[in-house]
């Protein structure tokens, strides 16, 4: 851990909030979230106390993976609204005080991109390069790699009998990053966005961007038809070369706020990525502790492990470079349904774990309806998904023999559905969201989970959020403090103490759903300034007693 002093930048006090625009609010009936749905939102956010809106892909799209297969990078998708809506947005966003950051998706394109367009028409075309074409090996794909979204990591293109790289859907061939032109009108692409005033930048799937010299097969002593391929493309050594020039070449020149999704990139090589002297991205979207429940869906959470990658993160960074905090987004489930209690302690657990992520040294994020503790879905059948990752492994699993429930079934709790169902703003037809038919099914639990219902109920979920990021807003020890794990055996409870200057906080959230006791001393002058029960236990004799997923924050005051 380094000593250096935090320095203060306006995107570390940041509080972020994700939107998904499909879902976030329809304003024109047509069942699909809109930028002017959006716009009507604007004062909620605003309420809430956010201060940055990310939205996720906007720009002209097939919506194979919902706007992350991109055709054109300077326009907007017309389900979503015109420019003209955007620059409204964008003036609203300001107008109230807060920012928005876009997100930038240039691992790959769709496949109706016009550079993808030209690049397959001819093997001699001056965009070729631009992606990555391999000759067929016997008769079958360049390499054994499989896709992230299942099956093949490659599509033959009939047009000139060569296979094209995808490791996501196959309508979302990769850009190849060897080839300079290719960087080259990238960058003209996020200068343009940043000269329009965007304060911002999600950066998707980037330590995608570079794959394995000589794309190897991988070794296959299972004897799969296609083998799990993220060794091969995933923080390859080579990347950060990449990454430094998409900074230097654009970022580098605005005040503006970068988040790279950075899968396969842990605590302890996180510094290479967001060291302040490096000049790279601002934080990162990191997947270790997302990764704690596994993908049969099955309980496993370890708060052991969870208390170890957090605090890895926080020791490791601390005064060298920023973290991004979340805890939920639109490929993860529901935190509540993931980690907590949906049925038994809801609104106790969703408020539990959000002080315990949101109070750490970062820039929190807040997913659309995480703030009301939305929970997953039901999936009744295959007409229940959206999903291209759904789509494609329903068609596999129907190939293998294996029947719709059985195949509901195994991927009801994993779906990323879940965390894209509209987003429920009263009790009203379709939960508000839309007065025509919404693109994917409403939660039914939409009459009991509302904005409207929790914002009239002082001790709800919404108003623990707004407690919290007010918290955040009025006390630097907060954003700036640094951190310690207190505790670290204890198999129930996270808690951690902040310290800034002579000041010191701590936070002590009960994870499980039943009563612990926790060894614990504060001193005199500390006061409890959060707790999320209305009668909430206190530190007395050094001890304190916690109530299933009670969480209690103490300041010095
Ligand atoms: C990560 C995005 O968050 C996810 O939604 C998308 O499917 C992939 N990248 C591909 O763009």
């Amino acid at each position: 851990m380094s000593n250096n002093a935090v320095t203060e930048k306006w995107w570390k006090e940041a509080v972020v909030y994700q939107i998904y625009p499909r879902s976030f609010k329809d304003s024109n009936g047509d069942g699909i979230g809109d930028l002017k749905g959006v716009i009507e939102k604007l004062d909620y956010l605003k309420d809430l106390g956010i201060n940055v809106i990310w939205i996720c892909p906007i720009f002209k799209s097939p919506q194979d993976d919902n706007g992350y297969d991109i055709s054109d990078y300077q326009d907007i998708h017309a389900e979503f609204g015109s420019m003209d809506d955007f620059n409204e947005l964008l003036k609203q966003v300001h107008a109230r005080g807060m920012k928005l950051i876009l997100d930038l998706v240039i691992n790959h394109t769709s496949d109706e991109h016009p550079w993808f367009l030209e690049s397959r028409s001819s093997k001699h075309n001056s965009k070729r390069d631009w992606y990555i074409w391999r000759d067929e090996k016997n008769g079958q794909e360049p390499n054994n790699w499989e896709s992230i979204f299942a099956g093949p990591a490659w599509k033959l293109d009939p047009e000139t009998n060569q296979y094209f790289m995808h490791i996501f859907s196959a309508k979302q061939p990769d850009l190849n990053w060897e080839n300079k032109d290719m960087r080259k009108a990238v960058y003209d692409m996020v200068r343009w966005w940043l000269d329009k005033g965007i304060d911002g930048f999600r950066i998707d799937a980037i330590s995608h961007a570079k794959k394995m010299p000589g794309l190897p097969d991988l070794p296959n002593p299972k004897g799969l038809k296609y083998v799990p391929s993220y060794p091969m493309h995933m923080n390859v050594d080579g990347v950060l070369d990449y990454v430094g020039e998409l900074c230097e070449e654009t970022f580098a020149k605005y005040d503006v706020m970068t988040v790279g999704e950075a899968n396969g990139v842990n605590s302890a090589k996180a510094e290479d990525w967001v060291s302040e002297k490096k000049k790279r991205l601002n934080m990162i979207i990191q997947f270790e502790h997302t990764k704690l429940w596994d993908s049969l869906g099955e309980e496993k959470f370890n708060l052991a492990e969870l208390k170890e990658i957090f605090s890895n993160w926080q020791k490791n960074l601390h005064g060298i470079g920023w973290n991004a905090l979340f805890v939920e987004n639109h490929d993860i489930t529901r935190i509540v349904s993931r980690w907590g209690d949906p049925e038994k302690f809801r609104r106790e657990s969703a408020t539990s774990i959000a002080a315990m992520y949101f109070l750490m040294q970062g820039s929190p994020f807040i997913y659309q309806g995480q703030e009301i503790g939305m929970t997953n879905t039901e999936f009744n059948g295959p007409d229940d998904f959206q999903d291209v990752f759904a789509k494609n492994h329903f068609a596999i699993r129907r190939s293998e023999g294996a029947t719709d429930t059985q195949i509901t079934k195994e991927i009801a709790h994993t779906s990323r559905d879940n965390a894209r169902t509209p987003m429920q703003w009263n009790a009203d037809k379709n939960a508000g969201f839309s007065s025509g038919t919404p693109w994917l099914k409403v939660n039914p639990n939409y009459q009991q989970i509302n904005v409207e219902t929790e914002s009239k109920d002082p001790q709800s979920i919404l108003n623990f959020y707004k407690n919290l990021i007010r918290l955040r807003r009025e006390n630097k020890i907060f954003i700036y403090g640094s951190f310690d794990l207190v505790l670290q055996d204890h198999l129930d409870v996270f808690a951690y103490s902040r310290k800034l200057g002579s000041q010191e906080a701590l936070v002590i959230c009960n994870l499980k759903g039943k009563n612990t006791t926790v060894s614990i001393k504060v001193k005199p002058e500390m006061k409890q300034i959060l707790a999320n029960y209305q009668q909430a236990s206190q530190i007395t004799a050094n001890s304190i007693e916690l109530k299933p997923f009670e969480c209690v924050v103490y300041l010095q005051v």
